[in-house]
């Protein structure tokens, strides 16, 4: 099942449906398209598939000039945006994308509004998820979304492009396939804590099949030259044959392990842990995380000095407690987080078209800032 509510009719829903069928069946160039202003910029961000190298430089450049000037100038930051609102519709659970999403648009002076809560809304009284989607971008100028369904972000786009009155759309998760947003994180964590993402190793652990993180991290990774990335997971909770054949025909050595974590934080550069996504539904198999997926204090000390240790969160039993209590620069967890507020604020002013103006109120700081550091004859 798709996971999205079509509607308490079983004809009109059938009907809706084709209709997004259709969408969906005109193929990845299509979608695509949709997602992009007539100049080619992107104003949808649902997909990882949509991001590439210059438009994440842009993005982390935008990140790192905000984050800056937010400590020099705050209340530019504040009048960029304020005549732009935003709903921050999370009928899904979420505490960090949709905190960090909320801090980012206070950041940027944006109007939000949330919708976390669906018994307050009409879709308790029957109303379809389409219709609420189409009132929603009634009142506001952008929506970050976080949805169970696999397809909202086709669906969303689909959805706008019906209406007449087309907004942004930020994926902040939908269901197992796409986390583009947390993507752009931890792609910022790698490039600054490792400094060049190229030639790199990266392991990850855990629910290699279900974790969106995974499949839309993957995608990002594959961008980059003579990468190795390796899924670490039982079999039932291998890697999907769409993302390994995605990834491998980019040109990434990809490497299935069924052993458990086993040496392997000795010579990766990214130890990359995820949680299992349990929400989804087991299937078959047993729902305990498996013990040999567990990362200890050993593996903490077999870990090269340069390498990280990462995890979206939130996390369970996946990392021993004791390393809770360990102040090592290796370790990413908390760093990412903060960085998950200022890459979406980055992203988010990229969408909105204000990115240039940061990056040129920051050069102008710097310059401003040159002069007054120099001394005086
Ligand atoms: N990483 C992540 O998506 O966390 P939340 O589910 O808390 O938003």
């Amino acid at each position: 099942m798709d996971k999205i509510y079509w509607g308490a009719d079983a004809g009109l829903a059938a009907y809706h449906r084709s209709r997004f069928e259709e969408f969906k069946t005109s193929g990845s160039e299509a979608f695509e398209k949709a997602c992009r202003a007539e100049d080619g910029r992107l104003k949808h961000v649902v997909s990882a598939e949509h991001l590439d190298l210059a438009l994440l430089k842009i993005i982390h450049d935008t990140t790192n000039a905000a984050r800056r000037i937010s400590k020099i100038e705050p209340e530019f930051l504040k009048g960029l945006l304020r005549h732009t609102s935003v709903l921050n519709y999370f009928p899904q659970p979420s505490t960090r994308t949709f905190l960090s999403f909320s801090r980012a648009e206070s950041k940027l002076g944006i109007q939000r509004e949330e919708v976390r809560d669906l018994k307050t809304s009409s879709t308790a009284k029957g109303e379809s998820d389409l219709d609420a989607l189409r009132t929603q971008s009634s009142f506001y100028e952008g929506m970050v979304v976080r949805h169970p369904s696999d397809l909202y972000g086709h669906f969303t786009v689909w959805a706008m492009q019906n209406s007449r009155r087309p907004l942004h759309i930020f994926n902040a998760g939908s269901g197992t396939k796409e986390h583009p947003t947390q993507a752009i994180l931890d792609h910022y964590t790698m490039e600054e804590s490792l400094g060049e993402i190229d030639g790199k190793t990266i392991a990850f652990y855990g629910d290699c099949l279900r974790s969106r993180v995974i499949h839309s991290g993957a995608r990002l990774l594959a961008l980059h030259k003579e990468m190795t990335v390796y899924f670490v997971a039982p079999e039932h909770l291998q890697i999907d044959t769409e993302t390994e054949d995605y990834i491998a025909q980019r040109g990434v050595t990809v490497h299935k392990i069924k052993t458990g974590i086993g040496e392997l934080p000795s010579f990766v550069d990214v130890n990359y842990m995820t949680r299992l996504q349990d929400e989804y539904g087991a299937g078959s198999q047993s729902e305990k995380y498996p013990t040999n997926l567990v990362f200890t204090e050993d593996h903490l000390r077999m870990m090269p000095e340069t390498s990280i240790l990462m995890h979206p969160m939130p996390k369970r039993e996946e990392i021993d407690p004791r390393l809770d209590y360990i102040d090592d620069k290796r370790i990413m967890l908390w760093r990412a987080q903060r960085n998950g507020m200022w890459t979406r604020a980055g992203t988010m002013a990229y969408v909105f078209g204000v990115d240039e103006q940061i990056r040129n109120k920051y050069t102008f700081l710097e310059k401003k800032m040159e002069k007054m550091m120099r001394p005086r004859r």
